[in-house]
Formats: C-alpha cells, structure tokens, sequence
C-alpha cells in the first residue's frame, strides 16, 4: 500500500491520477486491454502515473517495460538487494525444489535465519516471531503490547500507515472517512521540523524541538486512560513515510518512549520501511539512540518474497506464550527462511549498509545544489536512501505544490526514472531506490530531476 500518491493525496486529487479508472480514461494505449481485464477481476489495487507503466522484468537497480524502455528504479525499497538478484533467485528455487513447509516440523533454516537477524540487534531484543506480511507483524506486535501492558490503547502518529489487518488498519489514520476510527486510537502530530507547530526555523535547538513533540504524547496518553483504554503502545515507522519522510529530532523517540513506559505502554518501532539498511544504518531506531520493546519487519526482508516479523524480548515473547500461542501457516517456511537469509547475507556481504550510507551524503549534496536552483524545493530531507523532496510554491507560506510534485514524477518516468510522492499533502517526492543505488544512478537521477524542474519552471 505504499504508494506514489498517499490516501491524502488521493482524495485532494480525486480527478487526477489516483485510483482512476484508466480502462475508461486511456483510449490509446496498447495496455488498455490488460487494464480492462484488471479493471474487471482485481479489487482494491492502485496503479501508478497517468499511463500505467507496464514493468516486465527487472535486474539489478533497473527496470524494463513491455517494450523494453529502461527504467531508473528510484521507489522500490523490497528489492533492495536489486531487481532478481541472482542469490535470492538461487536460493528461492533451490529450497523451493527440496522442501516448502510451515514450522512444526524441525528445520534448520529457520533457526539460521532467527539467529542471524538476532546478532545485527541489541542483545535485550532476543527472540523472533515470523510473519508474512509487515501488516501481520504490526497486528501481532499490538496483540502483544496489550497482553504485555494489560492496556488496549495505542498512539500512532497523524497520517500514518501501519497496514491492512482489521486491527492495524484501525492504527492507520492516513486510509481517509472510510475507516472509522475506533476511541483507542489516539493520533499525535509527528516531529515535522519544516511545516510543523514548532519548526527548525523558530530557533529552537535539537533538545528543544524534541521535547516540545514528545509533550504533545501527553496529551493522547491522558485521553486513553480518561476513556479506560489506557496506553498499551505507541507505534511509529521511524522514517514516516506517509508523513513525507521525516527525520525526528535526536532525542524524540528517548523522550516519546519515557512517556509511554511511564504510562505502562510498549515502544513498538515500526521498521518496515526504515528496517535493513534503508537509513544508512542496520535500523532506523539506532540513529535515536533508544531501544524499542517490539521492533516490526517486512517489505526488503525478503527482496520481494513475502517475508516479515517482529523481533522482542525474551520476557515479552513468554508472558505471551503463557496466555495464549502463536502459529503462522506461511510464516518461517523453510523456503522464506532461506530467502530472507540470503538476503541479510547480501546486506553485510556486498556492504550495502555502508554505501548506501555514502551514496546518500552525494545525493543530498546534488539535490541541495538543485534547491538553490529551483525555488519550487522547499526542503530536502531524510536518513540514507530514504529522501523526501518537499515542494513548495511560496518558502514563506510553504503552500504544498501537489500538482507539480505528479507532474514531476510523470515527467520523470518519461524520462526513464521511477520515484513517488507522499506525504500528507502529497507534495512531497519520495526517493527510496534499492540500496546498491550507485554515485552514476546518482548522477542520472539528478540530470533528470534538472530537467523536469526546468519543464515545469
Ligand atoms: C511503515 C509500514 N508499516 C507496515 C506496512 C504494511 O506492510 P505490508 O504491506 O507488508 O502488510 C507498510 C506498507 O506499506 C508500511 O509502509
């Protein structure tokens, strides 16, 4: 459900690209066949830009379409180890042709996997549970959370997007009127510096604007406990995608979280998007220096197998395990177990963490040199290969360009380059390629972002 254009923008731009029905809107396009018939079978799917790009195969940090155009991938975070890469190809049909089976038989390669995921975090986070889908590990982390903390509320961000369960979408405030909100939810403005109540620009410090956004939990803290649901978590994606890519204060998750214990509530850190590298370092949690009771995977954890899970602690896991059991027909099969290993093998192997590291420190350099070009950009943004592009049509007022943030990310896959848009306002360009993104890809991706700038300039 991550997407080019947010529910918010979605709903802002009902006329425009999102969730239109392109069988009735594209009278010329070869594709239109394969759009009807999709329109006619599949429910609830989106696809992106104006003329639907019809991708075909994929290798390393390219993408091909139908008719062999060749696409910059700048947007897909599963693949992050690149498109089809030939270990987790080899590891998918090897296992695949041996043996597929869920966990109550022994196996090893489960346990290879859960101890190797282990030895990349804080020794305090020591046990696995395996899920399919980072939906599903956001549920369970909430079941486990109001098990743990006796309490049955929970604090999620503004806009925010945790997944599709029945539960976990109740925690998404971002999906618009259609998914009521139930009173143990409470949403908390999140930690925007550029556009948000207190802002980087008001002369606050660090410290400062940290604590002023962890204060404003207290408020939702007080009213699940006057409702008697009390607070059993607070959930937030590090990186806040639908929020526009966010990059907290450094003490705001320290301070978030002391509320929240206090209260008697589990510090639950999404890291689906942020998890594996994205941010430059293993987990986005640790540029905050905190440590999270429950800390949530999925998305690049299997380069496009459907994999994901939770990682906690041994103490949480077995207060669970007293009360109730936990099984997953799909989830640590034997096949997805060796397929997410071979992924975090890639990971450490081919180094990825830290040349995403170093490629990110180019690209932002590039696109702050774009931003002294083009007043359109606001605010450049975000941690490792995890970078928003917020457009602005006035620096004073900050009013959202939303328009020409899609007509952005229209010219750009003319130009044979894919990214997205989020945020709220969905003025925001979203940058998140697959972690072997190189210093060229780099290059590339900024000429072409000139020239799109310039076009619509
Ligand atoms: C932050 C975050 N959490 C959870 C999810 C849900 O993951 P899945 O689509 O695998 O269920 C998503 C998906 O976009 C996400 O972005």
């Amino acid at each position: 459900m991550t997407k080019i254009y947010s529910s918010s923008t979605k709903k802002s731009l009902a006329a425009s690209l999102a969730g239109q029905n392109h069988a009735d809107t594209l009278h010329n396009s070869d594709d239109l066949a394969l759009i009807k018939r999709r329109h006619a079978s599949l429910g609830g799917s989106i696809l992106f830009y104006k003329e639907p790009a019809h991708i075909v195969r994929g290798k390393g940090i390219w993408l091909f379409d139908n008719k062999e155009k060749r696409y910059l991938d700048c947007y897909n975070n599963v693949a992050s180890v690149g498109h089809c890469h030939p270990r987790v190809v080899e590891a998918l049909t090897q296992q695949s042709a041996t043996l597929n089976i869920h966990t109550r038989y022994l196996h090893e390669n489960v346990v290879n996997y859960t101890e190797h995921l282990l030895s990349t975090f804080p020794e305090e986070l020591n046990v696995v549970m395996m899920t399919c889908t980072g939906s599903e590990a956001n549920d369970l982390a909430m079941q486990l959370a109001r098990m743990v903390s006796g309490n049955n509320g929970a604090v999620v961000m503004e806009n925010s997007y945790h997944g599709n369960t029945c539960l976990v979408s109740q925690l998404s405030t971002c999906l618009g009127s259609g998914n009521k909100q139930s009173d143990y939810v409470a949403s908390v403005e999140p930690p925007n510096s550029y556009r948000g109540s207190f802002r980087a620009d008001q002369r606050l410090s660090d410290r400062q604007l940290s604590q002023k956004y962890a204060n404003l939990v207290d408020k939702e803290i007080q009213t699940l406990e006057n409702n008697g649901h009390g607070v059993a978590a607070f959930l937030c994606d590090t990186i806040f995608d639908t929020q526009g890519g966010l990059v907290a204060p450094k003490h705001y998750f320290k301070q978030v979280y002391k509320k929240i214990r206090a209260a008697g509530g589990l510090c639950i850190a999404d890291e689906v998007q942020a998890g594996f590298g994205r941010t430059g370092k293993m987990w986005g949690f640790e540029h905050f220096d905190v440590v999270p009771d429950i800390v949530t995977l999925g998305k690049p954890m299997g380069a496009g197998h459907p994999v994901a899970g939770l990682v906690t602690t041994r103490a949480i896991a077995d207060e669970f395990a007293k009360r109730s059991f936990y099984f997953n027909t799909f989830g640590g099969n034997c096949v997805s177990a060796l397929v997410a290993d071979t992924v975090l093998s890639i990971i450490e192997q081919e180094k990825l963490i830290e040349k995403c590291a170093q490629v990110s420190v180019y690209l932002r350099e590039k696109l702050l040199l774009l931003q002294d070009k083009y007043p359109l950009i606001g605010n450049v943004r975000g941690l490792g290969m995890f970078i928003g592009i917020e457009l602005v049509r006035d620096r004073k007022t900050l009013e959202p360009a939303q328009e020409e943030a899609l007509t952005i990310a229209e010219l750009m896959k003319r130009e044979g380059v894919l990214l997205g848009v989020t945020g709220r306002l969905g003025n925001v360009i979203k940058v998140r390629p697959p972690l072997i993104f190189s210093k060229e890809n780099a290059d590339e991706l900024i000429d072409k972002l000139d020239l799109a700038l310039r076009e619509i300039a």
